[in-house]
């Protein structure tokens, strides 16, 4: 079975990219995706309406925003997608003037406020990070400050569990990789449980545990509705510092 890494074609793959999401994170099961993918509803109506709408705001996402590139890996035999993962090349630090950002995929209720407070939480460990000086001055081999870039963001990956452990997730780790190591920079990722042995595999360590939990001082129904639903969940920041090296080698 051949599996190639490819660029996706922004105009046509993100209904298939979008499908192959939920089922990635629906097997198993990991219930803070709701936060950022819902399904309002029930049953398989409510289902593929969750999945339309995810190929249409991932695609809104990625043409508004020049950070944004998308991969996938492709089943050649089948043409089937059998993983993607969106990167973020970030020439700015993207927490200095940051967009305000609305979830706009929950109605404006309770739930909304609890995906908002539960993005603010998310973002927070690599806010911190992105404000430290080694990352706005990375350097080439021959030590010119590269000022364009600050980091590079690994922000969703996943894999089909069709195709689980035939080194499609390292495929999109090895371009990575290369790609921090040639360009000087740092790599991030907020990890799950279920991403961190491929990111410890290759070298990567954590920063910060982040344990989220929304807070207000009064949840309404629909607020303790999510709540319900997503329960508390934990991300691990991590990172591979360009070429090995240590932050402060790397000022
Ligand atoms: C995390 C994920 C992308 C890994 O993808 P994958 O294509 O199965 O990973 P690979 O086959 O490329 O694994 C490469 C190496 O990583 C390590 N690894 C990956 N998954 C592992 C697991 N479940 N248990 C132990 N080691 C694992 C191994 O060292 C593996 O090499 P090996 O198979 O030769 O032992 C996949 O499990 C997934 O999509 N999970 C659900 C979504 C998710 O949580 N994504 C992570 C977001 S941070």
């Amino acid at each position: 079975m051949a599996l190639r890494l490819q660029e996706i074609d922004p105009e046509n793959d993100f209904p298939a990219l979008a499908n192959c999401l939920f089922e990635s994170y629906e097997e198993p099961l990991q219930k803070f995706f709701h936060v950022f993918f819902p399904i309002h509803g029930s049953g398989s109506e409510a289902r593929d309406e969750a999945i339309k709408e995810a190929a249409d705001r991932l695609k809104l996402w990625h043409t508004h925003d020049p950070s944004s590139y998308w991969q996938k890996v492709v089943d050649e035999g089948t043409g089937k997608i059998a993983g993607g993962a969106l990167w973020n090349i970030h020439q700015q630090n993207p927490f200095e003037n940051p967009p305000p950002s609305v979830p706009t995929w929950f109605p404006d209720d309770g739930s909304r406020r609890f995906v908002e407070k539960a993005l603010e939480n998310h973002s927070r460990p690599r806010s911190q990070v992105a404000q430290k000086p080694h990352l706005c001055k990375p350097k080439t081999r021959d030590n010119d400050v590269l000022p364009a870039y600050t980091f590079l963001d690994l922000f969703i990956i996943f894999t089909h569990p069709e195709y689980r452990r035939k080194g499609v997730g390292q495929q999109f780790m090895e371009w990575g990789i290369k790609k921090s190591d040639e360009s000087g920079l740092d790599f991030y990722l907020d990890s799950t449980p279920y991403g961190r042995p491929l990111y410890e595999a290759n070298g990567f360590t954590y920063i910060e545990e982040n344990v989220n939990i929304p807070a207000t001082e009064n949840p309404d129904d629909k607020w303790k509705e999510i709540e319900n639903k997503v329960g508390p969940f934990t991300f691990w920041l991590m990172w591979r510092p360009a070429s090995g090296s240590k932050p402060s080698e790397a000022q």
